[in-house]
């Protein structure tokens, strides 16, 4: 938003693609990138509320960080309506699919907390009604900036517009539980500019959300991932013989993949704050192959950029599909070129028996990946659902130079610390 001089000149790179050929690759019900199925007997960790997209307190580096031996996340969260009258069918009964569906509208961030990184407690909302700028409080990132307790939390302001807002507060802990205080004054960072990333004048389905800071382990400077679209007019794009990539013959034909122009931003802070930001191209392009690259985030492992970021069947191009669930790309600098791991990109999907099982993972950098239970079928035809809003099984993947494995499965929704931060 402000007209600073970039600091790079130039810019410094151009972003990695995504191609159509890379997406041919993706095959649902591989194993090793399949999550198990989920159980439609899961539990659900409130009757009160919807959790959806789970973000745990975590260093700048990545960390997932504990306070005094409590584990905190955060969660977009929305009240269930068993009893409200909007909310009940014909027969009088709790719609819950529709409640569900409607939940994104009226998103707000809560925070839990845990001794044993499961069994989360709820702790309450994050930040009071009326503090938030719009009515949507969408995902970002909880940063725990220092031993004092303080705590940066980035996130989307939606509706009105998209804007990537901070704000800062502390998380305090006694031996029976965990509180959030000072949640009080949001400061706008940046919206979408129109020249890079898409803004709603250009496409009323753009995207502009999920920011997600990190310190650079190589330069040491302080960037931030976010999802966006390339920027222009909706249909405008053009998906060209680098978007389609090298593609056997007879898949030349792109059809109206030009409107899927997902893409992954990228920030760099001018300051050592973090208030004051600088976007730079995009790091990964998907033109032509996916609309959507949501959550995206980092591990930093071997010396290499696991770049990750969620993505949906319904986003896909005409020509190309995959399952709902999470992708990675790598490279070895942060500014790419980036290459699809396991060929494809996919690193862990949802079944095809259950398409919807979970969303929104969450790769840590132990190899821990978080995600909700959306809905799970319960019977055979899968035309009878279970709607879940909590959180799913956590799945252990290894991830190995340009390939990752699946490799375990532990409790719901567990979360465990990497380190333990004693406040002062
Ligand atoms: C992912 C997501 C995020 C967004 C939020 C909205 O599940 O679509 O990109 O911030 O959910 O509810």
């Amino acid at each position: 938003m402000k007209s600073t001089p970039s600091k790079f000149g130039k810019t410094p790179h151009q972003p990695s693609l995504w191609t159509r050929a890379d997406a041919l690759k993706v095959h649902a019900d591989d194993p090793t990138t399949t999550q198990p199925l989920v159980s439609a007997n899961f539990p659900v960790l409130s009757d009160e509320v919807f959790i959806w997209d789970t973000m745990p307190l975590r260093d700048i580096d990545g960390n997932i960080t504990s306070v005094d031996g409590w584990s905190v996340i955060f969660t977009l969260t929305a009240d269930r309506h068993p009893n409200d009258p909007q909310y009940l069918d014909q027969n009088g009964n709790y719609d819950v699919i529709r409640d569900w569906n409607d939940r994104h509208g009226r998103a707000k961030m809560y925070y839990w907390f845990s001794r044993t990184g499961k069994d989360w407690k709820l702790g309450g909302r994050v930040m009071a009604e009326g503090v938030s700028p719009t009515v949507r409080e969408w995902a970002g990132t909880p940063i725990l900036l220092n031993e004092q307790g303080e705590v940066d939390l980035y996130y989307t302001a939606v509706t009105p517009g998209a804007t990537i807002v901070k704000v800062r507060g502390r998380v305090v802990t006694t031996e029976h539980g965990v509180s959030l205080v000072g949640f009080e004054k949001v400061k706008p960072l940046f919206e979408a500019d129109g020249k890079m990333y898409q803004t709603e004048a250009q496409n009323a389905f753009w995207g502009f959300r999920d920011p997600w800071p990190f310190r650079d382990p190589k330069d040491g400077k302080l960037y931030m991932l976010f999802e966006g679209n390339v920027a222009g007019e909706r249909g405008s794009h053009k998906v060209g013989k680098a978007e389609i990539g090298d593609v056997p013959p007879g898949y030349e034909e792109v059809g109206n993949s030009r409107f899927q122009t997902a893409c992954v931003g990228i920030a760099v802070a001018r300051d050592e704050d973090g208030d004051d930001w600088e976007m730079l191209p995009p790091l990964l392009t998907a033109i032509g192959v996916n609309d959507q690259t949501e959550r995206p985030h980092f591990v930093f492992q071997d010396g290499k950029y696991y770049l990750f970021t969620i993505s949906h069947t319904f986003t896909y191009a005409d020509g190309v599909t995959g399952p709902d669930g999470v992708y990675g790309f790598v490279a070895d600098s942060l500014f790419g070129p980036y290459v699809p791991l396991n060929g494809s990109g996919l690193v862990l999907g949802n079944p095809s028996s259950q398409p919807f099982q979970t969303y929104s993972h969450c790769v840590m950098p132990n190899g821990l990946v978080t995600s909700f239970i959306d809905s799970v079928p319960t019977d055979d035809t899968g035309t009878q659902i279970r709607i879940g809003g909590t959180e799913a099984p956590t799945v252990g993947i290894k991830i190995k130079g340009l390939q990752t494995f699946v490799v375990a499965e532990y409790d719901y929704g567990y979360i465990p610390p990497m380190l333990d931060v004693t406040l002062k």
